[in-house]
């Protein structure tokens, strides 16, 4: 049995939770992640018995069977590169999603994220969408977060606002971002909201608290989310100073034909 530790994707885990602490979008225990494990990769780690039993509170027959790394709840990011075998978990879901086989991990008792309802329902969004999809990533990035206090919630004006901060963004988002008006965190309901706005994009912003992003691998979506990031901190400089220009939608589209992607329907003139 080879050491998880050096599992690639333990490592991958833990430089990612360590970077995005290190951006300042994981404050506290703010965020979490989850990763679609590969069965037969975990296998030649773990004799995949479960230690302990843990309900998840909701049904996912879709991901029965399946295996994710997965932060904890009330865990630091900051302390995962220290301690990932107390600050991470890998379970198994079983009985139609309804429980999860803790196989390593939570070594001090503890169990996964809150939002976990979050994270298996909008792994099942993105998976139908796109079944490359392995990541789904939660945190609070400020700029972002304080753009959802001034900036009206409407999902296209907000996507738009993103797309005309840097020319990129229509690149890297073209299905722009989805957003939900503040509702309760670490609730089913929040996790079924957030599943639907995953249908149709990989960007769901959640208003006054963060924002959530899907991807097939870690790298590939701590980009994302760090590009609209990126995005809402230049509105935040520019917002409250007369505009002289900005990306036109002529423009946009020029970059549509440039990289070869689609922006959401009906988003540009
Ligand atoms: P957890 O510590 O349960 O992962 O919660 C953090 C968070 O960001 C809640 O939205
Ligand atoms: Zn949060």
């Amino acid at each position: 049995m080879k050491d998880i530790l050096t599992a690639p994707f333990m490592v991958e885990m833990i430089r990612t939770a360590t970077n995005m602490y290190g951006h300042g979008w994981d404050e506290r225990n703010g965020g979490n992640i989850s990763l679609l494990l590969d069965e037969a990769e975990l296998k030649e780690y773990l004799d995949m018995r479960p230690v302990r039993v843990l309900e998840t509170g909701f049904a996912a027959p879709e991901l029965a069977g399946k295996c994710f790394l997965v932060t904890g709840t009330g865990k630091y990011f900051k302390n995962v590169q220290y301690a990932p075998d107390v600050n991470l978990g890998i379970v198994r879901l079983t009985d139609g999603g309804t429980k999860a086989e803790l196989l390593w991990g939570f070594s001090d008792g503890g169990k996964f994220t809150s939002e976990f309802p979050a994270h298996m329902m909008s792994h099942i969004a993105r998976l139908k969408a796109d079944p490359a999809n392995r990541v789904v990533m939660h945190c609070h990035p400020a700029n972002l977060l304080a753009m959802t206090y001034v900036h009206d919630l409407d999902e296209k004006a907000f996507t738009r606002t993103l797309w005309q901060m840097c020319t990129e963004c229509i690149v890297v988002f073209p299905d722009g971002v989805n957003v939900l008006p503040w509702m309760l965190c670490g609730t089913n309901e929040i996790g079924e909201a957030t599943a639907k706005k995953m249908e149709t994009t990989r960007l769901v912003v959640w208003a006054q608290h963060g924002i959530y992003g899907a991807g097939r691998d870690l790298d590939e979506t701590f980009g994302l989310i760090e590009t609209a990031e990126k995005a809402a901190e230049i509105y935040l400089k520019i917002a409250h100073l007369p505009l002289k220009q900005t990306i036109t939608d002529e423009q946009m589209h020029l970059l549509e034909q440039r990289f070869g992607v689609k922006a959401r329907e009906g988003y540009l003139s």
